[in-house]
Protein backbone atom coordinates (compact mmCIF):
# COMPACT_ATOMS: atom_id res chain seq x y z
CA UNK A 1 0.00 0.00 0.00
CA UNK A 2 2.57 2.50 1.02
CA UNK A 3 4.66 1.51 -2.35
CA UNK A 4 1.54 2.28 -4.63
CA UNK A 5 1.09 5.63 -2.89
CA UNK A 6 4.65 6.63 -3.07
CA UNK A 7 4.19 5.29 -6.74
CA UNK A 8 1.00 7.47 -7.62
CA UNK A 9 2.90 10.69 -6.01
CA UNK A 10 6.20 10.06 -8.58
CA UNK A 11 4.02 9.83 -11.18
CA UNK A 12 2.24 12.82 -10.51
CA UNK A 13 5.19 14.63 -9.71
CA UNK A 14 7.21 13.01 -13.05
CA UNK A 15 3.90 14.31 -15.01
CA UNK A 16 4.21 17.80 -14.15
CA UNK A 17 7.68 18.69 -14.58
CA UNK A 18 8.00 16.71 -18.31
CA UNK A 19 6.08 19.61 -20.55
CA UNK A 20 5.96 23.44 -19.79
CA UNK A 21 2.40 24.21 -20.14
CA UNK A 22 1.36 27.34 -21.41
CA UNK A 23 -2.09 29.13 -22.32
CA UNK A 24 -3.12 30.59 -25.66
CA UNK A 25 -2.01 34.50 -25.45
CA UNK A 26 0.69 34.24 -23.08
CA UNK A 27 4.46 34.29 -23.46
CA UNK A 28 7.03 31.60 -22.76
CA UNK A 29 10.83 31.96 -22.13
CA UNK A 30 12.10 28.48 -23.70
CA UNK A 31 15.38 27.83 -21.69
CA UNK A 32 18.86 27.19 -23.14
CA UNK A 33 22.19 27.79 -21.93
CA UNK A 34 25.54 27.02 -23.81
CA UNK A 35 29.42 27.99 -23.26
CA UNK A 36 30.02 29.51 -26.31
CA UNK A 37 33.28 31.33 -25.48
CA UNK A 38 35.10 29.68 -27.61
CA UNK A 39 33.64 28.93 -30.90
CA UNK A 40 34.79 31.27 -33.46
CA UNK A 41 31.43 32.98 -35.77
CA UNK A 42 28.70 31.01 -33.89
CA UNK A 43 24.91 30.91 -34.94
CA UNK A 44 21.99 30.14 -32.62
CA UNK A 45 19.01 28.22 -34.28
CA UNK A 46 16.21 27.49 -32.71
CA UNK A 47 14.20 25.07 -34.72
CA UNK A 48 10.83 22.77 -34.96
CA UNK A 49 11.53 19.29 -37.06
CA UNK A 50 8.24 19.28 -37.62
CA UNK A 51 7.71 22.63 -39.49
CA UNK A 52 8.97 23.12 -43.11
CA UNK A 53 10.72 25.83 -43.01
CA UNK A 54 12.19 24.51 -39.52
CA UNK A 55 13.88 27.21 -38.49
CA UNK A 56 11.64 29.42 -35.78
CA UNK A 57 14.34 31.64 -34.70
CA UNK A 58 18.02 32.23 -35.88
CA UNK A 59 20.79 34.79 -33.86
CA UNK A 60 24.22 35.33 -35.00
CA UNK A 61 27.32 37.74 -34.15
CA UNK A 62 25.57 40.17 -36.07
CA UNK A 63 22.14 40.10 -34.39
CA UNK A 64 18.59 38.41 -35.25
CA UNK A 65 19.02 36.62 -38.93
CA UNK A 66 15.59 35.66 -39.79
CA UNK A 67 15.26 35.14 -43.69
CA UNK A 68 14.45 31.41 -42.91
CA UNK A 69 12.46 32.45 -40.23
CA UNK A 70 9.52 30.35 -40.57
CA UNK A 71 5.94 32.61 -40.92
CA UNK A 72 4.09 31.28 -37.92
CA UNK A 73 6.76 32.54 -35.95
CA UNK A 74 7.27 36.08 -37.12
CA UNK A 75 7.63 39.05 -35.21
CA UNK A 76 7.01 36.71 -32.28
CA UNK A 77 10.57 35.93 -31.13
CA UNK A 78 13.14 37.81 -29.69
CA UNK A 79 16.56 36.40 -27.96
CA UNK A 80 18.62 38.58 -25.50
CA UNK A 81 21.12 40.90 -27.17
CA UNK A 82 24.09 39.36 -24.81
CA UNK A 83 23.14 36.16 -26.11
CA UNK A 84 26.57 35.63 -27.12
CA UNK A 85 28.50 36.72 -24.77
CA UNK A 86 26.37 35.48 -21.76
CA UNK A 87 25.59 32.23 -23.16
CA UNK A 88 21.97 32.16 -21.98
CA UNK A 89 20.25 31.62 -25.67
CA UNK A 90 17.08 31.54 -24.28
CA UNK A 91 14.13 32.41 -26.51
CA UNK A 92 11.56 34.37 -25.62
CA UNK A 93 8.42 33.36 -27.84
CA UNK A 94 5.04 35.30 -27.19
CA UNK A 95 1.61 35.64 -27.92
CA UNK A 96 1.18 31.92 -27.49
CA UNK A 97 -0.82 29.95 -30.05
CA UNK A 98 -2.12 26.36 -30.06
CA UNK A 99 -0.36 25.32 -33.17
CA UNK A 100 2.66 26.23 -31.00
CA UNK A 101 2.51 23.10 -28.84
CA UNK A 102 5.73 20.92 -30.14
CA UNK A 103 9.00 20.07 -29.25
CA UNK A 104 11.87 23.09 -29.89
CA UNK A 105 15.73 22.40 -30.98
CA UNK A 106 17.99 24.87 -29.25
CA UNK A 107 21.08 24.42 -31.70
CA UNK A 108 24.48 25.81 -32.26
CA UNK A 109 26.19 25.86 -35.63
CA UNK A 110 29.92 26.97 -36.13
CA UNK A 111 32.49 26.28 -38.71
CA UNK A 112 33.26 22.84 -36.56
CA UNK A 113 29.90 22.09 -37.41
CA UNK A 114 26.23 21.72 -35.76
CA UNK A 115 25.39 20.80 -32.29
CA UNK A 116 22.13 20.47 -30.65
CA UNK A 117 22.40 21.46 -27.23
CA UNK A 118 18.73 21.24 -25.58
CA UNK A 119 14.84 20.25 -26.78
CA UNK A 120 12.58 22.10 -24.85
CA UNK A 121 8.90 20.35 -24.75
CA UNK A 122 5.69 22.66 -25.05
CA UNK A 123 2.05 22.48 -24.31
CA UNK A 124 0.14 25.37 -25.14
CA UNK A 125 -3.21 24.90 -23.96
CA UNK A 126 -6.83 26.93 -24.42
CA UNK A 127 -7.01 29.44 -21.87
CA UNK A 128 -10.89 28.17 -21.78
CA UNK A 129 -11.36 24.51 -22.82
CA UNK A 130 -14.17 24.31 -24.66
CA UNK A 131 -16.92 22.85 -21.53
CA UNK A 132 -15.83 25.99 -19.54
CA UNK A 133 -16.39 28.27 -22.79
CA UNK A 134 -20.11 26.34 -22.97
CA UNK A 135 -20.49 27.09 -19.40
CA UNK A 136 -20.09 30.72 -19.81
CA UNK A 137 -22.14 31.30 -23.22
CA UNK A 138 -25.15 29.25 -20.87
CA UNK A 139 -24.74 31.20 -18.05
CA UNK A 140 -24.69 34.60 -19.74
CA UNK A 141 -27.83 33.51 -21.99
CA UNK A 142 -29.74 32.91 -18.68
CA UNK A 143 -28.38 35.87 -16.75
CA UNK A 144 -29.88 37.95 -20.10
CA UNK A 145 -32.96 36.25 -20.30
CA UNK A 146 -33.82 36.34 -16.14
CA UNK A 147 -32.53 40.18 -16.65
CA UNK A 148 -35.07 40.64 -19.68
CA UNK A 149 -38.13 38.43 -18.46
CA UNK A 150 -37.56 40.44 -14.76
CA UNK A 151 -37.68 43.89 -16.87
CA UNK A 152 -40.80 43.10 -18.69
CA UNK A 153 -42.27 41.11 -16.05
CA UNK A 154 -45.51 43.49 -16.38
CA UNK A 155 -46.50 41.83 -19.57
CA UNK A 156 -46.14 38.23 -18.55
CA UNK A 157 -47.91 39.08 -15.00
CA UNK A 158 -51.64 40.24 -15.13
CA UNK A 159 -52.50 39.13 -11.73
CA UNK A 160 -51.15 39.55 -8.19
CA UNK A 161 -51.93 37.71 -4.92
CA UNK A 162 -51.83 39.49 -1.91
CA UNK A 163 -52.64 37.35 1.31
CA UNK A 164 -53.89 39.38 4.99
CA UNK A 165 -54.69 38.08 8.09
CA UNK A 166 -58.13 39.07 9.23
CA UNK A 167 -58.11 42.28 11.40
CA UNK A 168 -55.39 44.13 9.79
CA UNK A 169 -56.86 48.28 9.44
CA UNK A 170 -56.10 47.68 5.49
CA UNK A 171 -54.48 45.90 2.62
CA UNK A 172 -53.17 47.40 -0.72
CA UNK A 173 -53.99 45.88 -3.78
CA UNK A 174 -51.24 46.18 -6.61
CA UNK A 175 -51.42 47.47 -10.12
CA UNK A 176 -49.01 48.31 -11.96
CA UNK A 177 -49.05 50.20 -15.58
CA UNK A 178 -46.32 50.53 -17.62
CA UNK A 179 -47.42 54.18 -19.24
CA UNK A 180 -48.78 57.36 -18.33
CA UNK A 181 -52.96 57.61 -18.55
CA UNK A 182 -54.54 60.63 -20.28
CA UNK A 183 -55.57 62.50 -17.42
CA UNK A 184 -59.58 61.83 -18.45
CA UNK A 185 -59.16 57.67 -18.52
CA UNK A 186 -61.83 56.09 -16.25
CA UNK A 187 -60.05 53.58 -13.72
CA UNK A 188 -62.51 50.90 -11.96
CA UNK A 189 -61.94 48.47 -9.60
CA UNK A 190 -64.43 45.71 -9.63
CA UNK A 191 -64.41 42.82 -7.33
CA UNK A 192 -65.50 38.87 -7.92
CA UNK A 193 -69.14 39.43 -8.55
CA UNK A 194 -68.83 42.60 -10.66
CA UNK A 195 -69.35 44.91 -7.77
CA UNK A 196 -68.27 47.97 -8.62
CA UNK A 197 -65.30 48.35 -5.95
CA UNK A 198 -63.89 51.74 -6.61
CA UNK A 199 -64.28 54.30 -9.36
CA UNK A 200 -62.00 57.23 -10.51
CA UNK A 201 -62.60 59.69 -13.17
CA UNK A 202 -61.10 63.11 -13.95
CA UNK A 203 -58.97 63.51 -10.68
CA UNK A 204 -61.73 62.85 -8.64
CA UNK A 205 -63.26 59.30 -6.82
CA UNK A 206 -66.73 58.40 -8.07
CA UNK A 207 -68.42 58.02 -5.29
CA UNK A 208 -72.07 57.32 -6.14
CA UNK A 209 -71.19 54.78 -8.43
CA UNK A 210 -69.68 52.38 -5.35
CA UNK A 211 -71.48 49.51 -4.10
CA UNK A 212 -72.96 50.01 -0.68
CA UNK A 213 -70.28 47.20 0.88
CA UNK A 214 -67.08 48.91 0.41
CA UNK A 215 -68.26 52.64 1.42
CA UNK A 216 -66.03 54.52 3.14
CA UNK A 217 -63.36 51.35 2.52
CA UNK A 218 -61.30 52.56 -0.15
CA UNK A 219 -58.58 54.70 -1.14
CA UNK A 220 -56.37 54.85 -4.72
CA UNK A 221 -53.66 56.71 -5.20
CA UNK A 222 -54.74 57.83 -8.33
CA UNK A 223 -52.05 59.14 -10.06
CA UNK A 224 -52.92 58.61 -13.49
CA UNK A 225 -49.59 60.75 -14.65
CA UNK A 226 -47.25 58.57 -13.15
CA UNK A 227 -47.06 55.04 -14.55
CA UNK A 228 -47.92 51.80 -12.08
CA UNK A 229 -49.99 53.76 -9.72
CA UNK A 230 -53.53 52.57 -9.75
CA UNK A 231 -53.01 50.71 -6.01
CA UNK A 232 -56.13 50.42 -4.48
CA UNK A 233 -55.95 50.23 -0.30
CA UNK A 234 -59.00 48.56 1.34
CA UNK A 235 -59.86 49.14 4.86
CA UNK A 236 -61.05 46.40 6.95
CA UNK A 237 -60.90 43.54 5.15
CA UNK A 238 -62.78 40.41 6.09
CA UNK A 239 -63.31 37.01 4.66
CA UNK A 240 -65.88 38.12 2.59
CA UNK A 241 -63.55 40.18 0.58
CA UNK A 242 -61.36 37.08 -0.54
CA UNK A 243 -61.84 36.97 -4.15
CA UNK A 244 -60.24 38.48 -7.56
CA UNK A 245 -60.42 42.46 -8.01
CA UNK A 246 -59.84 43.41 -11.35
CA UNK A 247 -58.42 46.79 -12.21
CA UNK A 248 -59.75 48.32 -15.47
CA UNK A 249 -58.86 51.48 -17.32
C1 LIG B 1 9.39 38.71 -24.11
O1 LIG B 1 9.10 39.62 -25.17
C2 LIG B 1 8.01 40.46 -24.92
C3 LIG B 1 7.73 41.27 -26.20
O2 LIG B 1 8.87 41.91 -26.66
C4 LIG B 1 8.30 41.34 -23.73
O3 LIG B 1 7.19 42.16 -23.45
C5 LIG B 1 8.60 40.48 -22.52
O4 LIG B 1 8.96 41.29 -21.44
C6 LIG B 1 9.71 39.49 -22.86
N1 LIG B 1 9.89 38.61 -21.73
C7 LIG B 1 11.01 38.54 -21.02
C8 LIG B 1 11.00 37.62 -19.85
O5 LIG B 1 11.99 39.17 -21.33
Amino acid sequence: MKMFVVFVILLHVSQHASAVERYEGDSFILPCQFDIFDLRNPTVVWSRADLSPPTVHQYQQEGDELKDQNQRYSGRTSMKTDALETGDLSLNLTNLQLSDSATYTCSVRSIRGERKVKDVQLQVKERFPPWAKALLVLLVLLVVSGGLLFHFRHYFMSGYKVEVDSGVESVQLPSNTTVCLPKNAKVEWTDKNKRKVHAYQNGSDQNEEQHQVYRDRTKMKGNLLKPGDLSLTLKYPTDEDRGTYTCTV
